[in-house]
């Protein structure tokens, strides 16, 4: 099957892009650095001639809740008029788990509204909302840590193996999974232990401090709901395969 991956040469993109190459399947590869910027598409549709799926795994380059909706809203209507004029079956869109549940999170709304967009342009959408990656403790560690302090926002989070999300993604492109769907890992962490884990077991002298979140995630939207597939190994057990 040929299949579209938007966001490509991304975390997630990259990977689904290899298992999908790994699997026999043809890959369109859509990012400014293969030669499409989504947001000034001009030879779009003509590269999804003869795609059966769309996947789009692109990441706004800002979490500003206005920047944010302006880019999700723009990338998934402008992927979503080409795919249907080119014929395309099937989009799949990644998204979050509880992002319907923060309203006072702006990255949130604007994933919230980029899943409406792609249902009002695109193709035969399906929506999987999963929750953090395992990567993402790591990631705050990098981005909130300034002067030897990381402030962390104090919220309960249940994260997954990025190999699951990928997994799932291509079994929902080629249909082999139907529906919207939601994926979370095994176990409930508290980010803030997560990233206190990570700075001892780096032996870095960074002092994690608990700052506040929206509310919404410190009362528990991030966390998966009884309908959620649960999946992949837990965060300990991945950090050791690490290495
Ligand atoms: N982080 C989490 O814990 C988490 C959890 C659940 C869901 N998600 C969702 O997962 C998605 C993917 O995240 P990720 O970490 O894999 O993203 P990423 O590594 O930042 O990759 C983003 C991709 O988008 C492409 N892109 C950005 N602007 C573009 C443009 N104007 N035109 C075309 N392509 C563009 C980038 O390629 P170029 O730079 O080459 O254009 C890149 O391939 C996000 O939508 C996020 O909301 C994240």
């Amino acid at each position: 099957m040929k299949i579209a991956v938007a966001g490509s040469t991304g975390l997630i993109g990259s990977q689904l892009t290899a298992l999908a190459r790994k699997e026999g399947h043809d890959v369109v590869e859509i990012a400014r650095q293969t030669g499409f910027d989504l947001l000034q598409p001009d030879h779009l549709e003509d590269a999804l001639t003869g795609v059966g799926a769309v996947v789009d795994v692109t990441q706004s380059p800002t979490l500003d809740e206005t920047e944010a909706t302006s880019f999700f809203t723009t990338v998934a209507s402008n992927l979503g008029r080409a795919a249907t004029a080119a014929g395309v079956g099937r989009t799949v869109v990644l998204s979050i788990v509880g992002v319907d549940r923060s309203p006072d999170y702006g990255y949130y709304v604007a994933k919230l509204a980029q899943e409406r967009a792609a249902r009002a342009a695109a193709p035969g959408v399906v929506v999987l909302r999963a929750t953090q990656f395992h990567e993402f403790a790591g990631q705050m560690l990098g981005w909130g840590t300034e002067d030897g302090v990381a402030h962390i926002i104090d919220v309960p989070l249940q994260p997954v193996a990025t190999t699951e999300i990928v997994r799932l993604l291509l079994d929902l492109a080629t249909g082999a999974v139907q529906g919207d769907t939601q994926l979370a890992g095994p176990r409930p962490e508290r980010l803030v232990d997560q990233v206190r884990r990570l700075v001892a077991r780096s032996g870095s002298d960074v002092r994690v401090e608990a700052v506040a979140a929206p509310s919404s995630m410190m009362n528990g939207s991030m966390l998966p709901g009884p309908e959620a597939l649960r999946r992949g190994p837990d965060w300990e057990t991945w950090l050791e395969m690490q290495g």
